[in-house]
């Protein structure tokens, strides 16, 4: 695929692309920078401290032939896919390409000229991206900012998006352990944003944000809209409606404010697409079908309807229980009233213990759950009215 070109388009933002591989050569040696704010991105003196915040990150600077070459000129056969960014082509680096760069896949994002998107959501995610690392979250390998092309090189993950394994019909169904796994995953990288030392809400949670390493491991990709948080007295940061139908907190699309219960909200839309297999927004469904939220919230909490959306994919093979507390919490995180939704600190808490289960025994363990705390109990079938017995007297005694 050629990369296209065409008249430059962003002469208000910084020069600094052009000088960013020189200045990482020479401040690498720099230590805990803090991240630029993304308010100061229009001043023009930002340009330096940018490149030293870059600098400081260890994010290589590619150039555009560089990236041809790794991804055999974009070849088609090495296409991953593509969103409002642009296509995705997977790349190889050798270790010849740069010394000091490990031979790895990667996943190249191509600015499209002619989309929605450009320059602010491409430094948007080199300055978050640059700045915060987490086992949860995609790593940037570099970028690229030659003339008007803007790119970006990931750490490539084997299973692509959790929109694809969940989706897609010819996947194999993700069985319960994994999608359990996947929202704990994604829950821990959201925390460590919202709980950073200078917070940050992601603003897209979607499941095709969440990319899934070889073991299923869950890493939130897409910075492109996140913004930094509510600072001081600040209740919320007013901003224009941005994210993604269908995953959208309601109070952020009628007034405008952001806060990180936006994204807890998000967060539940997820939960509630792991638990039923069916897309948030589905336009192939009747009308009245195709909000998920508004669909099915009203089920979660009565374990008889919920029983009816839960993912037939799934043939009955999961922890009756674990779904009930699962289908809680998402009812919880879907609360039109924001200040009710738990934090993102606390939905790790709840799932954490429901995370243990082995998909080939459903069916011979019963489950016992402490109505007084969020642990989920496992027994095997023989022994299971004794011992399920003797807990709960246990906790009467
Ligand atoms: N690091 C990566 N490793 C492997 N595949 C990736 C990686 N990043 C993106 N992809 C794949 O590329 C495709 C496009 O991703 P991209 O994030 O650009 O769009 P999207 O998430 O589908 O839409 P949106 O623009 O709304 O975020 C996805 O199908 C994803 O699976
Ligand atoms: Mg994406």
């Amino acid at each position: 695929m050629a990369v296209k070109k065409r008249a430059a388009k962003w002469q208000d933002f910084f020069p600094v692309c052009f000088k960013a591989e020189k200045k990482a050569e020479t401040k690498q040696q720099s230590t805990s920078i803090q991240r630029i704010s993304l308010l100061d991105l229009s001043s023009s003196t930002i340009s330096e401290e940018l490149s030293v915040s870059l600098a400081a990150s260890n994010l290589h600077v590619f150039t555009l032939q560089e990236l041809k070459l790794i991804t055999h000129n974009f070849a088609s056969t090495n296409f991953l896919g593509e969103g409002g960014f642009g296509p995705v082509h997977k790349g190889f680096i050798h270790e010849s390409l740069r010394p000091g760069l490990k031979a790895q896949p990667v996943a190249v994002k191509l600015l499209d000229l002619d989309g929605k998107q450009g320059h602010r959501e491409w430094l948007t995610e080199v300055v978050f991206l640059g700045e915060l690392r987490h086992a949860n979250l995609v790593k940037l390998v570099g970028y690229c900012c030659e003339e008007e092309q803007r790119l970006l090189v990931y750490e490539y993950m084997p299973r692509g998006s959790l929109e694809n394994q969940l989706f897609r019909k010819m996947c194999i169904p993700l069985p319960w352990s994994k999608r359990l796994k996947i929202a704990l995953g994604a829950a821990k990288g959201l925390t460590f944003l919202h709980e950073s030392n200078k917070p940050v809400i992601y603003r897209d949670f979607k499941a095709s944000n969440i990319l899934l390493d070889s073991d299923f491991t869950a890493k939130l990709a897409d910075l492109g809209l996140a913004r930094d948080g509510p600072q001081g007295d600040e209740t919320h940061i007013s901003t224009r409606v941005m994210g993604t139908e269908g995953y959208t907190a309601p109070e952020y699309i009628i007034t405008g404010h952001l806060t990180s219960a936006s994204d807890i909200y998000s967060f539940g839309v997820v939960l509630l697409e792991l638990i039923t297999g069916r897309r948030s927004l589905d336009k192939s469904r009747p009308n009245r079908d195709q909000n998920l939220v508004e669909r099915t919230r009203h089920m979660l909490k009565n374990p008889r309807k919920l029983v009816r959306v839960i993912d037939p994919r799934l043939e009955g093979q999961y922890p009756e229980i674990a779904v009930q507390k699962v289908a809680a919490l998402a009812y919880q995180c879907l609360s039109y009233r924001p200040k009710l939704r738990p934090t993102m600190a606390e939905v790790v808490r709840v799932l954490e213990p429901l995370k243990d289960f082995d998909d080939a025994q459903a069916g011979t363990f019963v489950f016992t759950v402490s109505t007084d705390s969020n642990t989920v109990k496992f027994f095997p079938s023989e022994t299971k009215l004794e011992e399920a017995k003797e807990v709960e007297l246990d906790k009467v005694r």
